[in-house]
């Protein structure tokens, strides 16, 4: 059985593209279409990203082509997401960071509550939804990034790039990864004051040739000193996610977290809360759940202080283990996990991209005095 594109073409003309009130051939979204013998292969573009989204669509392609040409047809439908939000041009003092879309800041007040984990859990779905997907790890005191990715023992290389030399994150899973732990010593405390570390995150994010990004997330130390305001005078942030367990004493810091964030001479959107260890559930009676740090917490904090709740994701073992190994537990296909992180994960896109649709860019403060920190003047 030889397959013509014309009759594909035709069939896929029977599927509309939603809300365009078109079918997906007039709209665009099919891009190629390539035929060789039984064999079809079908390029998409959608621009929904949630992977449900790009089931549905991939299903009723195949459906179609059985249904409409040949029952015994091999299809191969590559579905491509387009970026989530209108392009938003991130610039700084004057300076664009080419190729970067979003700026995402993970943060929370208090320590340990597991943004370094929330935040490659978060990438490494944001890829699996076809995202192009970097983090920046800005943890001074304690970078773990490195060890969630299994690329302590790496060091970027240099890449030349229209003259200059830049520095070339490494990629791990389809991430690419910076991390201020590529530069130091392991188990070498580093302290350094928010000025030098601003520093070292700009050359990290403008010496660096991270190639087109829809989301650079950026995994921050814990609380809310000096070294945040440096890096949010610095670099025009999208939003923030704030990572909480349910815990009164997280919960607090939490809140001043959002706070930082809010303020006047900040006003980085805060894109809503996630509540991290929300409840223990044992591999053996995953029915069961501990709420061993209290219930609901963070969703009452997000409700209270009315932003977004953007979920929540269980204490369970296998997030540690897959942590400390270097791969993290959203790959785990199939399992409870993945769902959890690719619900949170939407609902993160979602808050971007309205907030994208809502608020201008945020542009690069610039602080003067601030009463309780060291203030940084350019
Ligand atoms: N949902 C979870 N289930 C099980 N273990 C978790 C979970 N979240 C985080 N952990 C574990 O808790 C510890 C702290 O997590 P993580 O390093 O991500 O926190 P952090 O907020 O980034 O910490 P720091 O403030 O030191 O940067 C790690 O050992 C991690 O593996
Ligand atoms: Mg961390």
């Amino acid at each position: 059985m030889k397959l013509h594109k014309q009759d594909i073409l035709k069939a896929l003309e029977s599927i509309s593209a939603p809300g365009e009130g078109q079918n997906m051939v007039e709209s665009g979204a099919v891009k190629n279409v390539v035929t060789f013998a039984d064999e079809v292969i079908v390029d998409i573009t959608i621009n929904n990203p949630t992977l449900q989204a790009k089931k549905k669509t991939e299903v009723e392609i195949m459906k179609t082509i059985h249904d409409k040409v040949y029952e015994k047809a091999k299809i191969t439908v590559n579905v491509k997401v387009d970026a989530p939000a209108k392009p938003v041009t991130n610039t700084i003092k004057g300076k664009a960071i080419p190729g970067i879309q979003n700026i995402v800041a993970v943060a929370s007040g208090k320590g340990g509550v597991g943004k370094s984990t929330v935040t490659a859990n978060l990438a490494i779905t944001l890829s699996k939804m076809g995202f192009k997907v970097g983090i920046l790890d800005a943890d001074i005191y304690g970078p773990s990034i490195p060890i969630m990715f299994d690329v302590e023992a790496e060091r970027p290389t240099t890449v030349n790039v229209d003259g200059k030399s830049k520095m070339r994150p490494i990629e791990s899973y389809g991430v690419k990864v910076l991390s201020i732990g590529f530069f130091t010593q392991p188990g070498q405390a580093v302290v350094w004051r928010g000025p030098m570390a601003a520093k070292a995150l700009n050359q990290m994010i403008f010496d660096a040739h991270w190639g087109e990004l829809d989301f650079l997330l950026i995994d921050l130390p814990p609380g809310t000193g000096d070294i945040h305001l440096s890096i949010m005078q610095s670099l025009p942030i999208t939003g923030a996610v704030i990572v909480s367990t349910p815990q009164k004493v997280a919960l607090a810091d939490a809140q001043k977290g959002v706070a930082m964030f809010q303020q006047d001479s900040i006003n980085v959107p805060v894109l809503g809360i996630i509540e991290n260890m929300a409840y223990f559930t044992p591999a053996e009676l995953p029915e069961n759940k501990y709420y061993i740090f209290g219930q609901e917490g963070a969703k009452h904090l997000a409700e209270d202080l009315k932003v977004p709740f953007l979920g929540e994701i269980p204490l369970v073992q296998s997030i540690r283990e897959a942590g400390d190994i270097g791969r993290p537990a959203a790959m785990q296909t199939g399992t409870p996990l993945e769902h959890a992180f690719e619900k949170l994960t939407q609902n993160v896109v979602q808050e971007v991209v309205r907030r994208n649709d809502d608020l201008p860019p945020t542009e690069a403060i610039k602080i003067t005095t601030m009463a309780g920190c060291s203030a940084v003047k350019k």
